[in-house]
């Protein structure tokens, strides 16, 4: 039997037809019910001035569970964030928030987090190795950096004393975290937001002071502040790099590699529209994109370009940016495209 952490357990149910969490068979939240996950979250390169409450990634004494103290010696700790709690609203939105440093760390969409190295293969059923920090999936749109962007009277709050976590909620299944810095209170909450890569945050505060979020330019506000936290496409993630060692294209591998990579997360192949077109019934077919008069059909060509760079064609009534473009081998290239063509055979 494998060893699965508890929480993961409790908060994952398999229901087959969900779109997935991982490369693996893990459901995705969704903007209704978000899913909360607590564990080891990857560091996507933050600087080490956004954790002024903890060491990040420094050495640290060795500690003795059995003696209760630390011991000569030192360990370089797990590379990932341990006080933080991952949200994730399937493709639109997922974040960390640290609850050492009571803060937003980074946003992400497109995906989530990819635990292959710890759950390992499903098919194979074991684990990869003892790594605890799962890669991120999708587009990371907004890092936190510098000091605490909270501010009262244009005052970051880390200048008024430590940040504690007091916990967090759920109102609608949506997290809301609460800390405080001496006697004033705080909440956060972030969700999805209708523009492209960009959440909206509404942050409350139990003091008259003016409350800002540092970069954001909004009127002041005393005791809650609504905004939208606009970013850029920063960087790609796709997950756990895997050696997969197909070397003669199939439609079955390809349909292996649809799942894996998380491509049925975006994508039916019965016709329904999820977050992206359904790819039943798409290849040797017509496509209307976005900006162009006359429709493309969907060759070879068009299939390739659209797994290795979707924004050069917009399908008509989808969004740009939304869909990561996949770097693969060409053998990985090409058992999807055998796989998606093999979806539109007559009956
Ligand atoms: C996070 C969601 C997401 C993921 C993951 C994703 N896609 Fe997409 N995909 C989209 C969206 C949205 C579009 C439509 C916008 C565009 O053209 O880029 C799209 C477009 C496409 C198209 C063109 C569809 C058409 O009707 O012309 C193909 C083919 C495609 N994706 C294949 C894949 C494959 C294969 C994978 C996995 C390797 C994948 N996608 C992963 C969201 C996703």
């Amino acid at each position: 039997m494998r060893k699965l952490p508890i929480l993961l357990c409790l908060a994952l149910p398999l229901f087959a037809d969900e779109p997935r969490l991982t490369f693996d068979n893990r459901p995705m939240g969704s903007i209704a019910k978000p899913l909360v996950l607590r564990s080891y979250l990857p560091d996507p390169g933050l600087e080490d001035s956004v954790f002024s409450q903890h060491d990040h990634a420094r050495k640290v004494s060795k500690y003795n569970p059995g003696l209760g103290s630390d011991v000569p010696g030192e360990i370089q700790p797990v590379p990932g964030l341990a006080a933080a709690i991952g949200v994730n609203f399937g493709p639109s939105l997922s974040y960390v928030f640290d609850t050492t440093e009571c803060r937003l760390l980074y946003t992400w969409q497109g995906g989530f987090v990819d635990m292959t190295p710890y759950w390992g293969d499903p098919d194979k059923g074991s684990r990869v190795s003892f790594d605890y920090v799962p890669r991120l999936v999708g587009t990371l749109f907004w890092q936190a950096s510098g000091p605490d962007p909270i501010e009262l009277d244009g005052k970051s709050i880390q200048q008024l004393g430590p940040r504690v976590f007091t916990g967090y909620r759920l109102e609608n299944d949506t997290p809301i975290f609460e800390f405080a810095t001496g006697s004033t209170r705080f909440t956060l909450s972030i969700t999805p937001s209708n523009k492209p890569l960009s959440c909206d945050l509404t942050l409350t505060s139990s003091s008259a002071a003016a409350l800002s979020w540092r970069g954001i330019d909004s009127p002041p506000a005393t005791g809650k502040l609504t905004v939208t936290l606009v970013g850029s496409d920063l960087s790609k993630f796709q997950g756990y790099q895997r050696d997969n060692k197909i070397t003669t294209a199939s439609a079955a591998a390809g349909e292996t590699l649809f799942n894996q990579y998380g491509c049925a997360a975006c994508h039916s192949i019965d016709g329904s529209k999820s977050h992206g077109p359904s790819v039943g019934k798409l290849a040797g077919h017509p496509v209307e994109i976005e900006g162009l008069d006359q429709p493309v059909l969907a060759d070879r060509a068009y299939l390739l370009e659209s797994i290795k760079a979707p924004n050069a064609k917009i399908v008509k009534g989808y969004p740009p940016n939304y869909m990561p473009p996949f770097g693969l081998p060409e053998a990985e290239y090409d058992s999807l495209i055998l796989y998606i063509q093999s979806l539109d055979k007559p009956e």
